[in-house]
């Protein structure tokens, strides 16, 4: 069975993701807005995390409290877009670890190449949230989720911005067992590998790079 696909479509994550679609809007905004929407699509991936209590004394009367279950989460950024959403997540958890996964896109194949890893330690006992604006062909995602099993991870989801139709269905053929969670689903991807309509080239777009 595939991992589901979730929508985070509330109306203040279309508003944002509409300005962020639009080619007049600079870079500073367009990282502004990617970490505020990264906010709001962490507060859905993150709905299910196991809980315990821990026994406190409130000034008024001692209570048995929930409080997250387990070891630290780890965020894992596909360098270098996923930094724009690495951003927003901190904020929501700002003790998680980092791991980044530095891929490029080989531009005759579209395969990734690695050229740099890091990875905390314990991955096997945590939840990972791997983070990359655009889910397109998905290889990416794929091959950077791959790294993360043979490091011992069970638990990973996968958060983006967009997702082509293409995208969704190779992750989901690979990596059956991770749930991606969007903002959008686009129409399709160009003969570049782009997603249509899109946004751009993130990076591009966040850092000024075109
Ligand atoms: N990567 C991007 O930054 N944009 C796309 O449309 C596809 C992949």
């Amino acid at each position: 069975m595939s991992a589901e696909v979730t929508i985070v479509d509330h109306p203040l994550i279309q508003h944002k993701l509409t300005l962020m679609r639009d080619k007049n809007t600079p870079s500073a905004v367009f990282r502004q807005l990617l970490r505020e929407i990264s906010l709001l699509l962490g507060y859905e991936a993150l709905h299910d995390l196991p809980l315990t209590t821990r026994h406190i004394e409130t000034p008024l009367a001692p209570m048995d409290a929930p409080i997250l279950k387990g070891k630290k989460l780890v965020l894992v950024s596909i360098l270098r877009a996923g930094n724009g959403l690495l951003e927003g997540m901190l904020d929501l958890v700002p003790s998680a670890r980092v791991g980044f996964i530095g891929l490029y896109r080989d531009p005759e194949t579209l395969r990734p190449v690695e050229y740099y890893k890091k990875l905390p330690e314990g991955m096997p006992e945590r939840t990972s949230v791997v983070v990359d604006p655009m889910l397109a062909t998905g290889n990416s995602v794929c091959f950077a989720i791959d790294r993360l099993k043979e490091a011992g991870a069970r638990d990973i989801r996968f958060m983006c911005l967009l997702a082509a139709p293409e995208g969704i269905s190779n992750l989901q053929s690979r990596h059956p067992d991770v749930p991606i969670f969007t903002a959008a689903v686009d129409e399709r991807l160009n003969d570049h590998g782009y997603i249509v309509p899109g946004l751009g080239d993130a990076g591009d777009r966040m850092y000024g790079t075109k």
